[in-house]
């Protein structure tokens, strides 16, 4: 039976009101535009693609300084720190998906790895990257489309051994629909290593929706741990150890 007392109807619009907002994504606490002039909320807030390249081609000089230092980014360091686990030989193809500045790249060659290439939309994130000189390979790669053309020419024309990408999905785009073409990278039964953003996994429902994109597009959930991602704002990630075939 609906109700007709104008409480209730104050407390749905109210909920309608946090829903909305909610959809609409998150701020961090912590204002790194203060040094960088980028709005930080951008990666938050669903844009189109093209409104978060041109947010990256603004942050990516200021990049890692301001998640290092004001939002304590770990989740690259937690990331190759799973993958590490899996004991994959150091001459194994590894891509890094959405490579962005280079910051998992540096650590896997910290470690020892010495095939391994970065690919990622913006330009400018991977113009940082390239200082490093510590991928094999860096090239455009759009998580949004379908990644086999991208990729034919990569790796010898052979799928990569593992994948990781961090820091990439959570509040989308990419969204979790997308997950699938990401898996074209990998040979069947390879590892692909994906951090979730804690926040962007309750905000966006990613409980409901994870799942039956998986199990339509034939991917298995080997493994889920909890990471550290940006701890001065203590928010974690899940990372997602997916395999096909
Ligand atoms: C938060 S940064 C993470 C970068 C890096 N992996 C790290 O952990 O520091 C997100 C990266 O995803 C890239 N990106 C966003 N949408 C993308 C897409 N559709 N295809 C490929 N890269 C994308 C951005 O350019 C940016 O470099």
């Amino acid at each position: 039976m609906s109700s007709t007392d104008p409480a209730d109807d104050d407390s749905r619009n109210e909920s309608a009101r946090t829903k909305r907002s909610q959809d609409q994504g998150w701020r961090p606490t912590h204002a790194a535009e203060a040094s960088s002039g980028v709005d930080i909320s951008i990666p938050y807030s669903n844009p189109p693609t093209d409104r978060l390249m041109a947010f990256y081609a603004q942050w990516a000089e200021r990049y890692d300084a301001d998640l290092i230092d004001t939002y304590g980014y770990m989740a690259p360091s937690d990331a190759v720190a799973g993958l590490m686990q899996l004991d994959l030989p150091h001459d194994a193809a590894i891509l890094d998906a959405g490579c962005g500045t280079g910051q998992a790249g540096t650590l896997l060659a910290a470690a020892g790895y010495n095939c391994v290439d970065g690919a990622d939309l913006s330009a400018e994130m991977r113009a940082v990257a390239a200082r490093h000189n510590v991928y094999r390979d860096l090239f455009e790669m759009d998580m949004t489309a379908p990644c086999g053309p991208q990729l034919a020419a990569r790796n010898g024309g052979a799928r990569y051994d593992a994948v990781i990408c961090v820091g990439v999905f959570g509040f989308g785009p990419p969204h979790v629909d997308d997950l699938p073409r990401i898996m074209d990278a990998a040979r069947p039964g390879a590892p692909v290593l994906i951090t979730v953003n804690g926040k962007g996994w309750d905000l966006r429902g990613w409980d409901d929706c994870l799942m039956p994109v998986l199990e339509a597009a034939g991917i298995r959930l080997a493994a889920r741990t909890r990471i550290r991602h940006m701890v001065a704002e203590g928010v974690h990630a899940e990372l997602l150890d997916l395999r096909r075939g």
